[in-house]
C-alpha cells in the first residue's frame, strides 16, 4: 500500500518503537515523527510499559506529561539507553541536519547522552549532500547577535535571522537562531565547527557524532532501516 508523507512518519516512529524495552530511560525527540513516537509510547505506557523520559523540548515534555509518560531531568539520570528523534536531512553516511523545529540544543545534549540513537524520517528526509535543502540552524545568544551574525557571514554564510527581527523565533533557551546557506560544495563539517568556535554562537544543527539508526518510511509502505555504529 502506498503512503504519503504522514504514513510514512508513522512507520517510521512504529518501527523505533520496537527498539524500546521495558526499564528504559529514552530520549525523547522532537519534531512531527518524533511526537508520532511519542503518542505511540504513551499508549504502550498505559499498557504498563515502564519507562522514563528525557524531553528534548518543552513541547514534547507537555505531551509526553498529558499521555501520562514518566519525565527526570537530564542530570537526573546518568546516561540514556535510547533516543528517538527525527531530522531535517539524513546523507547516505547518516550524518544528520536537525533544528528546523528549533529544539537542536537539547536535542544535541540528549543525542549525546544516549547509548543509541534511532532516527525516525520520511523519505523525503533523504539526501546526497548535507545542506542540499535545509539551512544549517545556528542557535545564537540575543545579547550581540548582530556581531555573531557578521561572523558567520564572514566564515560564507548567507543568513537568515528566524522569524524575522520585528519578532524573531526564540528556542525554548530564550536564543536566537541564524539559518546559514553555504555555497554548494562547501564542507558543511568544517564549517560548522568554525561556527561553534563563533564567540556567541551556542549550538548548530549538524549532527556527525555517532552513527545513529535510521528508520526510513518509504512511499512502498516498507520500513528500511540503515543500521548504526
Ligand atoms: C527539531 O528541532 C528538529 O530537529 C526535528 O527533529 C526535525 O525538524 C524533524 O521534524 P519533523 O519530524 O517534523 O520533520
Amino acid at each position: 500500500m502506498a503512503l504519503d508523507q504522514v504514513g510514512q512518519k508513522e512507520a517510521a516512529a512504529r518501527r523505533a518503537l520496537e527498539e524500546v524495552r521495558d526499564g528504559m530511560a529514552l530520549g525523547l525527540g522532537s519534531g512531527s515523527t518524533a511526537e508520532v513516537f511519542v503518542r505511540l509510547l504513551g499508549d504502550r505506557v498505559r499498557a504498563g510499559l515502564r519507562v522514563i523520559g528525557v524531553p528534548t523540548s518543552e513541547a514534547t515534555a507537555d505531551l509526553a506529561r498529558r499521555l501520562g509518560i514518566p519525565l527526570v531531568d537530564r542530570d537526573e539520570v546518568p546516561a540514556l539507553d535510547l533516543d528517538v528523534d527525527g531530522a531535517d536531512e539524513v546523507d547516505p553516511e547518516g550524518r544528520l541536519l536537525k533544528g528546523l523545529g528549533g529544539a537542536l540544543l537539547r536535542e544535541k545534549i540528549v543525542a549525546s547522552a544516549a547509548r543509541r540513537l534511532v532516527v525516525v524520517v520520511d523519505e523525503s528526509k533523504l539526501v546526497g549532500r548535507l545542506g542540499e535543502r535545509a539551512a544549517l540552524p545556528v542557535e545564537v545568544v540575543r545579547f550581540g547577535w548582530r556581531r555573531a551574525e557578521a561572523a558567520l557571514r564572514a566564515c560564507g554564510a548567507s543568513t537568515a535571522l528566524r522569524g524575522g527581527p520585528a519578532d524573531p523565533f526564540l528556542t525554548d533557551g530564550g536564543n536566537l537562531i541564524l539559518d546559514c546557506r553555504f555555497p554548494a560544495g562547501a564542507d558543511l563539517p568544517a564549517l560548522a565547527a568554525r561556527c561553534k568556535a563563533l564567540v556567541g554562537v551556542v549550538e548548530h544543527g549538524l549532527f556527525p557524532a555517532a552513527r545513529p539508526t535510521v528508520c526510513i518510511g518509504r512511499a512502498s509502505g516498507d520500513v528500511e532501516v540503515r543500521r548504526g555504529a
